[in-house]
């Protein structure tokens, strides 16, 4: 089989020609589609979920990030479609592939949306067609595990078609940073697909950043989350010291942050969530066992982080016994169950663990979240109760556990009994029914 030139498909992506496809529609998938769309290009955008094809096909949204004016807009210029037939990627010049990449119960890389994804792509696959993954893997995936997948098409990569690994960093809720000031990185199985998928991430994105082959790029993004999640484990560690030492750790954030060199603050709390930092690092400590390798900082890290809801607990049960109190005896409302605030994204979130633990020791749970209107827990399903100062002052003990930006801390404070804040937003406030973690 003959195959498309790359001029010809480059060609096709500067007049914004070239037909994009994005391969799973969710925190990832939709803004991407959107940026292409938004730059002129024609997107397929494709889901398993019939619901959220329909909900973007009817313009409204269901991404924190992406607004349901700016996705009406880009349907109202046919700009945008949304299907669950897989049968149209054959009309992609490029088709991104942004499926979920979770961990199996002992926490081994489960690659089953991607292998999917691609086995679907394959049996459709055309010449001159780019296909680039943004799922976060283990190095090694492109070339091993989806190279020889699409090749089962007949079509040789890299030459036949085009094939390269790209990690999304979107951070939901971020207001400075988006797709298109964020850098991205590129890594093609040859400079062919490096080159060609460098161009298509230049018509939306500021800075790209082309390395030399996809294990690379797949190595920084696990990196990126690994840095993250390790640093947050100091952290969460140094908080618990400082308790011990009574100095706060707040305190001690803010002032090594007045370094302008060789130091980045990170925050303790109850614990790490979302769809990546707690996940992530587990693709490559299951992948450096393959060299007899463990990497012990991940596993650590992943010690510290993991514990910290059960040692959010213990801080409460310490406070109440030194009230006379006992837990089974006392009515928690939590604050904030999404992982990260202002975001309704509640994927691996610690509150959520912080619940199960306190009613599992007897505790009467609620909670609020203003983003999260019910949570289904292993044996409870609750429903967020309203933050009144009627459900703040029967409360025995207020938890802030995610500080969403539209709670009224003051209120809190001034109308609960007590409150236990995990993320040191009441610094501020002088009263002293507040108890910190890390203080
Ligand atoms: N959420 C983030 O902040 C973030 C940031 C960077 C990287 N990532 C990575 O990006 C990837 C996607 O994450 P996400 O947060 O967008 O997940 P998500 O669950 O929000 O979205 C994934 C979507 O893929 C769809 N899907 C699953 N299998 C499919 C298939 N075979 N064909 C078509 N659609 C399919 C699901 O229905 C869902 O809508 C993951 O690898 C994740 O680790 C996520």
């Amino acid at each position: 089989m003959k195959s498309k030139s790359l001029p010809q498909l480059e060609e096709k992506i500067k007049n914004k020609m070239a037909r994009v496809g994005v391969v799973g529609l969710g925190y990832v998938g939709l803004p991407l589609a959107l940026a292409f769309s938004e730059a002129g290009f024609k997107v397929l955008g494709v889901d398993v979920e019939q619901k959220s094809v329909d909900s973007i096909n009817q313009g409204r949204s269901y991404i924190i990030d992406v607004s349901s004016d700016r996705l009406s807009s880009v349907l109202a210029n046919r700009l945008l479609e949304a299907t669950t037939d897989q049968g149209k990627l054959s009309e992609a010049d490029a088709i991104c592939i942004c499926v979920p990449t979770p961990l199996t119960k002992t926490k081994e890389p489960d690659l089953s949306y991607v292998i999917h994804e691609c086995e679907e792509i394959s049996k459709r696959l055309k010449p001159g067609q780019l296909i680039i993954l943004e799922s976060t893997t283990y190095p090694g995936t492109t070339r091993e595990v989806i190279l020889p997948i699409l090749e089962r098409s007949g079509l040789r990569g890299g030459s036949d078609f085009y094939l390269a690994y790209s990690p999304e960093r979107i951070d939901p809720a971020n207001k400075q940073y988006n797709i298109a000031n964020t850098p991205k990185i590129v890594g093609g199985i040859n400079s062919q697909s490096a080159k060609v998928a460098e161009l298509l991430y230049h018509q939306i994105i500021d800075t790209v950043v082309t390395v030399s082959c996809p294990e690379v790029a797949e190595m920084t993004k696990v990196f990126e989350n690994i840095f993250r999640n390790v640093n947050i484990a100091l952290v969460n560690e140094l908080a618990q010291l400082c308790e011990r030492m009574k100095v706060s750790v707040w305190e001690v954030i803010d002032a090594a942050s007045t370094k302008p060199f060789g130091y980045m603050p990170f925050y303790p709390g109850p614990g790490v969530g979302g769809h990546c930092t707690p996940l992530d690092p587990h693709y490559l400590a299951s992948k450096a066992r393959e060299y007899d390798f463990h990497i012990r900082f991940i596993e650590l890290a992943a010690e510290i982080n993991e514990n910290m809801p059960y040692y959010t607990v213990s801080r409460i049960m310490e406070a109440l016994n030194d009230r006379g109190r006992s837990l089974s005896s006392t009515s928690v409302l939590v604050l904030g169950v999404a992982y990260k605030k202002d975001t309704a994204d509640i994927r691996e979130s610690p509150s959520l663990r912080l619940i199960e633990l306190l009613l599992d020791r007897g505790a009467k749970v609620s909670y609020n979240d203003p983003y999260i209107p019910e949570i289904q827990l292993r044996q409870h399903s609750l429903t967020s109760v309203e933050l009144t100062e009627d459900n703040l002052s029967s409360a025995d003990w207020v938890v802030i556990a995610t500080a969403h930006s539209c709670y009224d801390l003051g209120k809190i404070a001034t109308s609960s009994k007590l409150v236990f804040d995990t993320r040191g937003v009441t610094r501020g406030l002088s009263n002293n029914n507040v108890v910190r973690l890390g203080e």
